[in-house]
């Protein structure tokens, strides 16, 4: 495939964990592959690794918990580009505390990095992909969104939000070629999960079916198939890549 026929996929918390692997993933499928976090030499090594590997790609460092910078990394990497293909909003974080101690700012943060850049990217994205007649928007919710988890009522929130918005976009933007799909994780071993004791993470794991926490190219493979021409029957749904602890 030569450079001009690659499809371009921006990936949004691609630095490290999930994001890292997604990419990864879909620059070794052919993808021209934008990296977005706030790091830029994290992001760089990330374009190292690709490259190293024979894909193509570019690196982007925006805060995506500030709308203003998050729009006009959008309108830039468009403008050069020229479009977007694959979207994948996979950059989260957490501010976990039980719902009396969890303050504004913790709810806010929460929902704009995970909810509301997700919204802005989407919204961004939508016209190239219509004008294009295809495109593939990926969400990365979690299980917490799904079925809650105490301690994490704002990411629950936003997480669920996710899945709402994903559904949404499915039924506006079908007519024009376009899928939207979520991908829930549930314990993936990255510096997320790093930041729990390891006794909770084994524990965690003795109770799933499959008895093991998830890799990132666990999810990644989900990405790339939704990301996939075979995927394009498949929109406004939430596929579970969690082990089995949500079934
Ligand atoms: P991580 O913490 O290892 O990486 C998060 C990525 O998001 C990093 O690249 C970071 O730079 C980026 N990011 C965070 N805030 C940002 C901001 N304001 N602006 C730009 N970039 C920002 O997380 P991990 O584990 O790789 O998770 C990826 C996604 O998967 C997240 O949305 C997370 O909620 C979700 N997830 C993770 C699970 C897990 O067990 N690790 C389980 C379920 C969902």
């Amino acid at each position: 495939m030569g450079n001009n026929e690659r499809r371009v996929a921006l990936v949004t918390g691609a630095s490290r964990g999930i994001g890292r692997a997604i990419a990864k993933r879909l620059a070794s499928d052919g993808h021209h592959v934008v990296l977005v976090a706030r790091d830029q030499s994290r992001l760089d090594e990330v374009l190292s690794e690709i490259e190293a590997d024979g894909g193509v790609g570019e690196s982007r460092a925006c805060d995506l918990g500030d709308p203003a910078s998050l729009e006009a990394m959008m309108e830039s990497v468009l403008s050069d580009r020229g479009r977007l293909d694959v979207l994948v909003n996979n950059a989260g974080i957490n501010r976990d505390g039980l719902i009396l101690r969890m303050s504004d700012e913790d709810f806010d943060e929460v929902l704009a990095v995970n909810l509301r850049a997700t919204f802005i990217t989407c919204r961004a994205v939508a016209r190239s992909m219509m004008r294009g007649r295809w495109g593939r928007i990926i969400n990365i919710s979690s299980v917490t969104g799904l079925v809650g988890n105490p301690g994490q009522a704002n990411y629950a929130a936003a997480k669920a939000g996710m899945v709402g918005m994903t559904k949404t976009l499915a039924k506006e933007l079908g007519s024009k070629g376009i899928t939207a799909n979520v991908v829930a994780p549930g314990f993936i071993e990255t510096d997320m999960t790093e930041a729990m004791s390891s006794e909770i993470l084994a524990e965690a794991a003795k109770r799933l079916p499959l008895r093991r926490l998830g890799r990132p190219e666990e999810i990644a493979h989900a990405v790339a198939y939704l990301a996939s021409e075979d995927a394009g029957y498949v929109t406004g749904q939430v596929l579970t890549v969690d082990g089995g602890m949500v079934c």
